[in-house]
């Protein structure tokens, strides 16, 4: 067994905008660290039958919410468990208590630059679309680095950087 696995008992919660690496995190923690994945988008997507953009639009933002908050009060009993967390959960304060009750929140941060050129090719995050441009990614990340900051654990700088180079600075400071 590759020694680097089994070193994290908890979970990891890991928030941040979209586009900061939350899902590439989330499957080094899982390869390299034999952890558990979670990704909420994914969940909900499967729990629904339908893409997050038919949920917007056919169901409406709110409904989606509601979606984010129930899934994590069902997360239960589970341990050693990476869960990737879409770019607004951290945004409902029930939701941030729901993660502090089972790990660490760990907040991943990019330049707007950064974001832009990760998630431009897309068209599956409806928040973006007909705003793909760095001065709206800059505007939002302004308005949602207070909520993202107050939940966090720790934070960590993504720009430039590996996904095993990050997952090792997120165990060094756990
Ligand atoms: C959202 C981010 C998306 C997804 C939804 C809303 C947001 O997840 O949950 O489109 O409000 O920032 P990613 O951060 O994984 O793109």
């Amino acid at each position: 067994m590759n020694e680097k696995k089994q070193i994290i008992n908890g979970n990891i919660f890991l928030i941040g905008f979209m586009g900061c690496g939350k899902s590439t995190v989330a499957d080094c923690f899982c390869r390299e660290y034999g952890m558990e994945k979670m990704e909420m988008d994914e969940q909900i997507e499967k729990n629904e039958g339908k893409s997050i953009s038919e949920i917007f639009a056919q169901d409406g933002e709110e409904y989606f919410r509601h979606l984010e908050t129930s899934l994590l009060k069902q997360f239960g009993t589970k341990k050693n468990t990476v869960v990737s967390c879409g770019g607004g959960t951290a945004m409902r304060d029930c939701n941030v208590q729901e993660m502090k009750k089972h790990g660490k929140i760990v907040l991943l941060s990019a330049k707007p630059e950064t974001v832009y050129e990760r998630v431009h090719c897309f068209h599956d995050r409806p928040l973006l679309e007909g705003n793909m441009n760095v001065e709206y990614i800059s505007s939002l990340m302004q308005k949602r680095a207070p909520k993202y900051e107050e939940a966090a654990d720790m934070v960590i700088s993504t720009d430039n950087k590996t996904a095993l180079e990050i997952c090792s600075e997120i165990i060094e400071k756990i």
